[in-house]
């Protein structure tokens, strides 16, 4: 499929749950395409409604109405044409990073001696080489997510979904993982859905992102991010980096998803440190000061 085609289409998708609580509209006609080998991010707040679109999208889920079709086919059942990257790695512990990767292969009754080097490319192209026999337990956070993106890419899908896939990892790992992502979605000339709620993660990735409104999900603005590829780390100080990364967060700040300081002058000092001997049970706080019964200090919604 030439690239520019659509190859994911979500039209008025609409998803509601049954509680006990009552109904939850979890999404509320969403509607947009990823085209062939674009590289899109959604971003949103918690229960927005991301995880549920990216299970309808794989199919494990059914829409309570609308439509998502891949290449052209209405998804009506689990698919087999993707890969997907959960923010748990969630490894078998008792294979090997290699027989982790290969899991995928045997359970699409395929081959998985004809697998094996791929397999091994795959691993050795996000640092693990060397550590193929290593099982679970002995990796550390980031590199068993290395692994779980291996094994999402192991039968080479042209779609690639990752629900939050860095959502575990340290900071400076983030950091290595969108780089890798961005290596192995560039060379593989991947179609990629990328679910975050990181707006940086979102901007430096992606051609276009995706914002969503706080529940029920819907489509709050889509930016087009300009920015010439491959980005260094370093592309993130940059004036238009910024730019876009602002617009996104005026969204948020729009829908009170973000709420920025009111008054900028400097905050007032918090009158030095308290005496032990102020507070007999030790349980006051010295950072809160006191509130009048009923007042003001109760926590707004
Ligand atoms: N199986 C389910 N049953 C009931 N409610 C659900 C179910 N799955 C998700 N939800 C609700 O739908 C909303 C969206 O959830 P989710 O898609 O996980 O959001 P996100 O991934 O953006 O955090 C949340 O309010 C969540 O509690
Ligand atoms: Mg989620």
């Amino acid at each position: 499929m030439p690239n520019g085609q659509k190859f994911v289409e979500v039209s008025d998708l609409v998803r509601v749950f049954a509680t006990p609580e009552g109904e939850v509209r979890a999404l509320d006609g969403l509607s947009f395409d990823v085209r062939h080998g674009e590289f899109l991010s959604i971003v949103g707040p918690s229960g927005c409604g991301k995880s549920t679109l990216a299970m309808l999208i794989a199919g494990l889920m059914r829409p309570s109405s609308g439509l998502v079709a891949l290449g052209g086919r209405t998804v009506d059942r689990p698919q087999t044409n993707l890969g997907i990257v959960f923010q748990n790695a969630v490894l078998l512990a008792w294979r090997s990073a290699l027989d982790n990767v290969l899991l995928q292969v045997e359970m699409r009754g395929l081959d998985a001696r004809q697998y094996r080097h791929r397999a091994m490319d795959l691993l050795a192209s996000v640092g693990l080489e060397g550590f193929e026999r290593r099982l679970p337990h002995e990796l550390s956070g980031g590199m068993k997510q290395r692994v779980a993106i291996c094994r999402a890419l192991i039968h080479d899908p042209p779609l690639l979904l990752m629900d939050e896939p860095f959502g575990a990892l340290d900071a400076l790992s983030r950091d290595q993982m969108t780089l890798d992502i961005q290596g192995i979605c560039a060379r593989g000339g991947k179609t990629v859905l990328f679910i975050t709620h990181s707006i940086t993660e979102a901007v430096f990735l992606s051609g276009r992102v995706i914002v969503m409104t706080p529940r029920p999900g819907r489509i709050d603005g889509i930016f087009d991010v300009e920015l010439p590829r491959p980005r260094r780390l370093a592309v993130r100080e940059d004036p238009a980096f910024a730019g876009y990364t602002r617009q996104i967060r005026d969204r948020f700040m729009a829908h009170g998803v973000l709420r920025d300081i009111e008054d900028p002058s400097p905050l007032a000092p918090l009158g030095g440190f308290p005496s032990p001997l102020a507070s007999p049970r030790g349980c006051g706080s010295p950072l809160a000061p006191p509130s009048p019964p009923g007042g003001e200090g109760a926590a707004g919604a």
